[in-house]
């Protein structure tokens, strides 16, 4: 039977097609150390099931198309912290952020449009604009220079008669950069200069350190009748089964044509969005606590990594990955070692090869993405895992 050119041309994830060889290592009765999904081993707040017990329908029935309004107004308090002025009709809840890309997507490409993205990416980014007949126009960036995109020339060489929009992952998965408001400035004024949207992809919001701030391109005046955010409370609230995120836009013409969506697929779980509601109105409190569990996690990880002789890594300020350059030829290869033929102690650990992060072919190949999402105990104890398996596979696979 025929299947659309469009969706077999795309690749299975990379943070997830490793995964049936980590069953079989469970299956041997090897501990697998997990580093490659951002899944947060963190407990989801107890409020939200709390809100979801008190829920007293007999009738689990669809919800709006747009979402619930208990949750759109707790969103909306939220958003005000960061400067950014919501109504219901800026907000559509979501199946997930990934829900809200999906539509961003399909809302802004046709056939052959693309958008301009920092290459390393979220590798999900492909399936959806794919999906969306779309391309990617590709920033790359390095860990030498930080990751840094926010620069007019770099930005405007990746912009053609196709482009559609900026997408700016703040901070980045899978590098965690975070951008400045100087950097966030200089790229709205170039979506404003070349009329792009600005898709703000924003789920990791407050996972900043060092110093560097939870802002918002909601928060950004100039930009508001061209930019898109998503959201999500999966990472930021350890809440990834909950699937509940949000299309967030002031502008009425792109909401008109989100909400065709929402509506073609009914409504999100109503059970989910009332948990979720609890979720947003938690004090400001929760985010400093995460922020410091998930800083020490980043310093136990790099700490354990920056050991690995002739590894190249940069310490992040945002979201929780550290991206690392391993000296191999085929991480991917390296992984299938980690997970068929190596074990210390009966534990072995497993990462996201980060081919799939970059558009560029060839680029990626000896890197990888490690996720903070275990304790910093469990952290070094991955990492220090790779290091091992690093000293049994280069000597048999020297580069
Ligand atoms: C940058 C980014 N955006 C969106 C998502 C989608 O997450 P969810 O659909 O769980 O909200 C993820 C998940 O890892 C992500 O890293």
């Amino acid at each position: 039977m025929y299947i659309s050119k469009k969706i077999s041309e795309i690749e299975h994830s990379p943070i997830r097609k490793f995964n049936r060889y980590a069953l079989e290592a469970e299956r041997r009765g090897v501990k697998v150390y997990r580093l490659n999904i951002g899944q947060p081993d963190v407990k989801t707040p107890g409020c939200f099931m709390e809100a979801i017990r008190s829920c007293s329908s007999d009738i689990i029935a669809y919800s709006e198309s747009g979402g619930d309004t208990l949750l759109q107004d707790a969103m909306i308090d939220y958003f005000r912290r960061y400067d950014v002025s919501l109504t219901r009709d800026d907000i559509i809840i979501t199946a997930g952020g990934s829900e809200a890309l999906s539509m961003a997507f399909s809302c802004i490409l046709d056939t052959g449009d693309n958008v301009v993205i920092a290459e390393p990416f979220y590798t999900n980014y492909r399936t959806f604009i794919a999906a969306a007949g779309g391309e990617i126009s590709p920033i790359t960036t390095t860990a030498e220079t930080g990751y840094s995109y926010a620069d007019v020339s770099l930005i405007e060489s990746a912009i053609n008669e196709m482009t559609r929009a900026i997408v700016c992952t703040n901070p980045g998965n899978p590098t965690g950069k975070t951008l400045s408001l100087a950097d966030m400035e200089l790229i709205g004024d170039i979506a404003i200069k070349h009329d792009l949207w600005l898709l703000a992809d924003e789920v990791y919001r407050e996972f900043t350190y060092d110093g560097s701030e939870a802002i918002s391109f909601g928060s950004l005046e100039r930009i508001q009748d061209r930019l898109i955010i998503t959201d999500s409370v999966s990472k930021r609230f350890s809440a990834c089964g909950a699937r509940i995120g949000a299309l967030i836009s002031k502008n009425p013409g792109f909401m008109n044509c989100a909400m065709k969506l929402a509506q073609g697929r009914l409504s999100c779980p109503t059970l989910e969005q009332a948990g979720s509601a609890a979720l947003y109105r938690l004090p400001a409190s929760y985010f400093d606590t995460m922020r410091q569990e998930y800083e020490k996690r980043r310093d136990a990880g790099y700490r354990e990594l920056s050991r690995i002789p002739g590894i190249v890594c940069s310490k992040p300020n945002g979201s929780f990955y550290i991206m690392a350059k391993l000296p191999v030829h085929d991480v991917e290869d390296f992984l299938m070692f980690l997970l068929r033929d190596f074990e210390d102690r009966g534990e072995t650990v497993m990462f996201s090869p980060a081919k799939g992060f970059y558009m560029t072919p060839g680029l990626g190949e000896d890197e990888i993405r490690i996720a903070c999402v275990l304790n910093a105990h469990d952290l070094e104890r991955g990492a220090e895992l790779i290091r091992l398996g690093l000293e049994q596979y280069l000597p048999r696979h020297s580069r």
